[in-house]
């Protein structure tokens, strides 16, 4: 009796201990300005400490992947932390392979800056930009996959390749949130983005993107993704998918063909019914 009391007790006042370290370092922790330095001194910024990593970022225009709202649950905002990160929290060891742990890279929603850190980047995502658009038009390709244009407002042209996405920035009650789409629209249109988006049942992105109108302002980051076609134009490409991962072949296919008509190209396209094909007319022109 005396040593389930005793335990109790312990039990409580760690938890006691613990909420209070927690209120004390979320409303008395100051941490003043801390530097940033990115990829060896190709950047450096001057924060102030106390927030996440991938929040100081974008409040300096940095635009890391994420699509969980930085909630530690998507595993896409990746960055090397070489010093200052303080050590890998439990929360991200699922998303990291031991490779990654020993390379340092950690989950930059999860790191809070507290004093001076040095990170490296792929050099690509300091030219992500934030983009303002409206809704160009809006259509049906199947009963529950929509394609969405959104013409680009500022800034007016995008730089994609073909196999890159944008990240649509979402309303949600706890705040905007952002969720990657496949850009469909080839890489020589470069005022607008076109999306295929297949309705998730309950899904925050694709509800809100199924619900849009034309001249609806919609907010995106971009372009993202590390895939490159070969410039070798003797290398045939094979494009295999289904679904709503025909936005990056579709793009792939029509740069190629823009760029090489002679490039052999091959696509094969799984559904379940006829009704879910789309673009068949696009591509016979083709
Ligand atoms: S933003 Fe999703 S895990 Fe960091």
């Amino acid at each position: 009796m005396i040593y389930l009391y005793a335990t109790s007790v312990f039990i409580g006042f760690m938890v006691a201990s613990t909420a209070l370290l927690l209120v004390a370092e979320r409303y008395l922790a100051n941490y003043g300005t801390c530097k940033i330095d990115i990829n060896a001194g190709h950047k450096n910024l001057e924060v102030p400490g106390g927030s996440s990593l991938l929040s100081s970022l974008i409040d300096q225009q940095i635009f890391i992947p994420s699509a969980c709202g930085g909630h530690g649950t998507c595993g896409f905002c990746k960055v090397t932390v070489a010093s200052g990160g303080g050590p890998i929290l439990p929360t991200e060891m699922t998303f990291l392979t031991r490779a990654e742990q020993r390379a340092n890279v950690r989950l930059a929603c999860q790191v809070k800056v507290k004093n001076d850190l040095q990170i490296s980047i792929p050099e690509e995502m300091l030219n992500v930009k934030l983009f303002t658009a409206v809704v160009a038009s809006t259509r049906d390709l199947t009963h529950d996959i929509k394609e969405i244009r959104l013409a680009l407002q500022e800034p007016a042209e995008i730089d994609q390749r073909p196999g890159q996405y944008a990240q649509v920035r979402v309303p949600s009650k706890d705040g905007p949130v952002f969720r990657a789409y496949s850009i469909s629209s080839p890489s020589y249109d470069k005022n607008l983005i076109e999306l295929n988006v297949r309705l998730v049942p309950g899904g925050l992105g694709s509800t809100y993107l199924h619900q849009l109108k034309v001249n609806d302002q919609v907010f995106f980051t971009g372009p993202y993704g590390e895939f490159r076609l070969s410039e070798e134009a003797a290398t045939e490409i094979i494009c295999v998918g289904g679904g709503c991962g025909m936005a990056p072949m579709k793009n792939i296919i029509f740069s190629l063909y823009a760029r090489w008509p002679e490039r052999s190209t091959w696509l094969f396209f799984g559904c379940r019914t006829t009704k879910d094909v789309f673009y068949l007319d696009e591509f016979l022109a083709l």
